[in-house]
C-alpha cells in the first residue's frame, strides 16, 4: 500500500452500473498523478466493471468461508480472481447490521490472507467518550483479531463509528491520538508495524485539520463523500497536494 492511500467506500452507491463506470473514469483521473494509492471499494456487483477503470479495487465484505454452501457470499478467492487486491473487513455497519463479531472478523482476516488480498480491517468505538473508555472498547476489538493480522500484513481503518455518516461532528485531534495509540499496541503484541487509516465523515470542508496530523495518518476511509463525483476528486487532489 501506498502512502497516502485513499479507500472510496461508496457503500450501495452508485444506482447503476453505468454510474459506476463513470465515477470510477473520474477518480481514475483525479489520482493520475499516482503520488500516492487510490482503492476503489464498490458494491461487488460492480467490481468488474470498475476494475476496467481502475487498477485498485476493494471488496466491502468477504465470506469467513474458503468455499461452500453460504448463499449470497462472496469468498476471498472469487475476490481474488475478479480482480480486487483489498477487502474490507468489520466494517461498523456490518457489525451493527449483521451483527459480525471479532470471531468472524478475524476469520475474514485469515481468509484474506490466504487469497492474496491484504484485509482493511476497521475498528472503532461507538460513542464519544473519554479517551480511557473509548480505548477500552477498540483494545477488545484488537485483542481478538491480532492473532490473525499477525499471520499477513494488514491494514487498519480507524473509524470512530459516532462520526461515520459523511457530515458529522468529528475531533482530528482525538482521533490521531487514538491512532497513535492504536499502532503503538499492534506494534508491541503483533511486532508489527501496520498502515493506519482514519475514516469518518472524512469530505472536504474537513480535511485540512486531519492533513495537519499526516505525520501519523497514512491515508483515509472515506464514505459517502466518495460517491460523489465533485467531492471526491477534490478531496484526492486536497490529499495528493499534501503529502
Ligand atoms: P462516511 O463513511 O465517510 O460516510 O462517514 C465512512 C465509512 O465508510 O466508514
Amino acid at each position: 500500500m501506498k502512502n497516502p492511500c485513499i479507500v472510496c467506500n461508496w457503500k450501495m452507491n452508485p444506482a447503476s452500473q453505468k454510474e459506476a463506470a463513470a465515477l470510477a473514469r473520474e477518480i481514475t483521473r483525479a489520482a493520475k498523478s499516482k503520488k500516492g494509492e487510490v482503492i476503489i471499494a464498490p458494491p461487488a456487483i460492480y467490481l468488474s466493471t470498475v476494475k476496467n477503470e481502475h487498477t485498485h479495487v476493494a471488496l466491502q465484505d468477504v465470506s469467513e468461508y474458503a468455499k461452500g454452501a453460504h448463499t449470497g457470499s462472496i469468498s476471498a478467492s472469487m475476490a481474488k480472481n475478479m480482480g480486487a487486491s483489498y477487502v474490507i473487513v468489520g466494517h461498523s455497519e456490518r457489525r451493527r447490521e449483521q451483527h459480525e463479531t471479532n470471531e468472524q472478523i478475524a476469520q475474514k482476516i485469515e481468509r484474506a490472507y490466504e487469497a492474496k488480498l491484504t484485509p482493511i480491517i476497521c475498528v472503532g468505538e461507538l460513542k464519544k467518550e473519554t479517551p480511557e473508555r473509548a480505548w477500552g472498547k477498540i483494545k477488545k476489538q484488537l485483542d481478538e483479531i491480532i492473532p490473525s493480522l499477525k499471520k499477513g500484513k494488514g491494514v487498519i481503518a480507524y473509524e470512530p463509528v459516532w462520526a461515520i455518516g459523511g457530515d458529522k461532528k468529528t475531533d482530528s485531534a482525538y482521533a490521531q491520538a487514538m491512532m497513535y495509540r492504536i499502532k503503538l499496541y499492534i506494534r508491541m503484541q503483533a511486532q508489527l508495524i501496520t498502515p493506519i487509516l482514519y475514516g469518518g465523515s472524512v469530505n472536504c470542508k474537513n480535511i485540512e485539520d486531519f492533513l495537519e496530523y499526516k505525520d501519523s495518518i497514512d491515508g483515509f476511509l472515506v464514505g459517502s463523500a466518495s460517491a460523489q463525483k465533485k467531492e471526491i476528486t477534490t478531496l484526492i487532489k486536497k490529499i495528493y497536494g499534501s503529502y
